[in-house]
């Protein structure tokens, strides 16, 4: 596929976003105390990348210094060698030592109203010991891997913190996944113990996450322990012996567990996210330059102060709950905010009336948030308090203008600067972003790539493109990237290294404009992003075929107002079984069952027969076209052009575009 055809947006869409031509200037006020206000970083980075990261991760506390800052053996990076750090210590014990103990560092908010909880960094240190000791005591020695399938409550950055106490590596399964999407994970990490709840609250249902862990756990033979928080009080059955509550253990547990000294490369946590092929990636993220690179750019891009009340939306089953609420806010020694639910949960006000009620500084949440707060009207944020923001981000999925303005002028009120945060599960930090006191601003680019990391836009064949569009490269190692595929080491390097040499290859479209600004244009894989959620569309087919009605299923992402992208599958059913809305309905609930909500096509489309290039391969542009009702273009590549006329016509009789 080619730059030009990338789909998530319409080509009007991509010429509005390069049309965009207002720029907004950091205010005076925030410029003169933000953080960085100095725009010599980036030269200085530029000049000596190692030194510049160096000084960075010397900002942390580190039990024994590097020798060297950077092994870079193509694609392979390792970065500190020979330093030992932890990272709770990090997030946890050094503000303890410095007299920050008695400062907020989680005021959180459950669904039903009126539950609220804050955790200062002494409670948060004094659980983190606890549960370390906890998991230990479940027989977790260092390296072993931890699943933790959780609400976001308190306690699910609790076992995370603990999990890198004891030098566990966690994998956190968001807790909207399906029974079989969290069994793949636990298999392929080979957890030894799971960390959930009975349950937790979305859009004022239980979600009940023990009941589901329990299908799971005994497919799972490498699951020894099941250790439940009880956050609903929903009943649940406790296998004797290998399931343990929460509160039971903690009350007995010692109230200190000393930081297992780990190596800089020893892994912190794997996440599994969707690629291009129906198993997702367990991406692996290692301790001491991931730590360094999450603490660094959450202090310049959200330029922290020690007063703000930091609300980043995110869940922690993905990566910016990893990065932007467990561990660079609490390496700063920040206060966040943490709300379990739905943003219009009683009403379309909750986000508003959280951060009316918290004096939230900086708001972090995503363009799909954005397009429905403005979808349910300004009346919601009209009616509270906002003047406690300072700063407004944004991450996961381009930024349409439109919602970029809507957002700096309803929720920042013209006065806070919107950072567009660009990044990935594999870069573990952000990577290209305004710096909010420096950086002018034009909505719907994500302006440029941040000091000590070098992106370009390239060509196929890997020319520079100083104006124009093509692919995002990223053409030099960080420390926070991705160390690898947890057990695939030939996809690490298939999937990220062999479309340039020694450029990394993150799969996105991107242009560059005259001044050198980024605009990133969506995946130009068999990746979509549905409301900022990552899925594939080989992991949906995948899930299709394995129905035994279905014969054949191709999924595309298709453009949604609200949602970015939505998924719509043409399906091919077996022979004998009748297509219509009870199949439609029944596939709907399989894909669900395989990997749960997020997974769902909007729309299927019954057909005989798929439109497949002479040498086989599924033109899926040619379906996205169908799909959303565009004039086909060139279809002479078609084994039988026929199949995509009759689909189209079937298509447009349905009613569907
Ligand atoms: C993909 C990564 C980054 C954490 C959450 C998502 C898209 C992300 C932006 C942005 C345009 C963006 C890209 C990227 N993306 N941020 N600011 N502008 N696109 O992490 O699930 O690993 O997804 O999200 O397509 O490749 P992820």
């Amino acid at each position: 596929m080619t730059p030009e055809e990338i789909p998530l947006k319409s080509d009007a869409t991509v010429s509005a976003l390069l049309e965009e031509n207002r720029i907004f200037h950091p205010p005076y006020d925030f410029k003169a105390k933000a953080f960085i206000k100095d725009a010599s970083i980036y030269e200085r980075a530029r000049q000596d990348p190692q030194g510049f990261w160096a000084e960075w991760a010397g900002k942390l506390e580190w039990f024994k210094k590097w020798d060297k800052v950077l092994e870079w053996d193509v694609p392979y990076s390792k970065w500190f060698i020979g330093g030992k750090l932890n990272a709770s210590y990090n997030c946890l014990d050094r503000h303890i030592k410095a007299g920050l103990g008695g400062k907020k560092a989680i005021i959180w908010e459950g669904e039903p109203e009126g539950e609220q909880k804050v955790l200062t960094y002494n409670e948060m240190y004094l659980a983190v010991n606890k549960l370390a000791n906890v998991i230990k005591s479940l027989g977790v020695v260092k390296g072993d891997r931890v699943a933790i399938y959780m609400p976001m409550i308190p306690e699910a950055v609790v076992a995370m913190q603990a999990c890198a106490r004891v030098g566990a590596i966690h994998t956190v399964v968001f807790g909207g996944f399906s029974a079989e999407a969290l069994k793949d994970r636990i298999l392929d990490a080979q957890a030894k113990l799971l960390i959930t709840a009975d349950g937790g609250y979305r859009r004022g249902k239980l979600i009940p996450l023990k009941d589901i862990s329990d299908e799971v756990v005994s497919q799972c033979p490498c699951v020894v322990h099941v250790l439940v928080v009880n956050r609903a009080g929903h009943p649940v059955n406790m296998q004797s012996g290998r399931d343990y509550w929460y509160h039971d253990l903690m009350e007995k547990a010692k109230v200190y567990c000393p930081p297992e000294p780990m190596d800089a490369e020893d892994i912190l946590y794997i996440l599994y996210t969707s690629g291009t092929t129906g198993k997702p990636k367990g991406i692996i993220h290692t301790t001491g330059g991931y730590m360094t690179g999450v603490a660094a750019t959450t202090q310049w891009v959200f330029d922290l102060r020690a007063d703000d009340i930091f609300w980043c939306t995110a869940d922690i089953g993905w990566v910016t709950g990893h990065s932007y609420i467990v561990y660079g806010p609490m390496a700063n020694g920040a206060t966040q905010i943490m709300y379990e639910g739905s943003p219009d949960y009683p009403q379309r006000d909750r986000f508003w009336r959280i951060i009316e009620r918290h004096r939230a500084t900086i708001l972090y949440t995503a363009p799909t948030a954005i397009r429905s707060f403005m979808k349910w009207g300004t009346q919601w944020p009209e009616q509270c308090d906002l003047s406690s923001l300072r700063l407004l981000g944004s991450v996961g999925e381009p930024i349409n203008p439109e919602a970029w303005i809507w957002y700096y002028h309803y929720i920042g009120k013209e006065k806070c600067p919107i950072v567009d945060t660009w990044w990935q599960t594999e870069t573990g930090c952000i990577l290209i972003s305004p710096l909010p006191g420096l950086t002018p601003l034009k909505p719907g680019s994500a302006t440029r790539a941040l000091p000590g990391i070098e992106a370009a836009v390239l060509s196929e064949d890997g020319k520079n493109i100083e104006r124009g569009g093509g692919y995002l490269a990223i053409t030099t190692p960080w420390p926070a990237m991705l160390r690898g595929i947890y057990g695939d080491a030939d996809r690490y390097k298939e999937t990220y290294w062999t479309k340039w040499k020694g450029t990394y290859f993150p799969g996105d479209g991107a242009k560059k404009d005259a001044d050198g600004y980024l605009w990133l244009l969506g995946r130009v894989d068999d990746v979509i992003k549905v409301s900022g959620h990552r899925i594939g569309t080989m992991e949906v087919e995948s899930a299709l075929v394995d129905h035994p009605q279905v014969a054949e299923a191709a999924v595309v992402g298709i453009s949604d107002e609200i949602k970015g992208q939505e998924i719509a599958a043409f399906v091919i059913l077996k022979e004998g079984n009748p297509p219509g809305p009870e199949a439609e309905d029944m596939l709907k609930k399989h894909v669900v069952h395989k990997i749960g909500a997020i997974g769902r096509p909007k729309t299927i489309i019954f057909t005989a027969e798929l439109p497949k290039t002479r040498s086989g391969k599924i033109m899926r542009r040619l379906l996205r076209d169908i799909a959303e009702g565009r004039a086909l273009g060139d279809v002479t590549t078609l084994a039988d052009a026929h199949v995509v006329e009759t689909l189209k016509q079937k298509y447009e009789s349905e009613g569907q575009t």
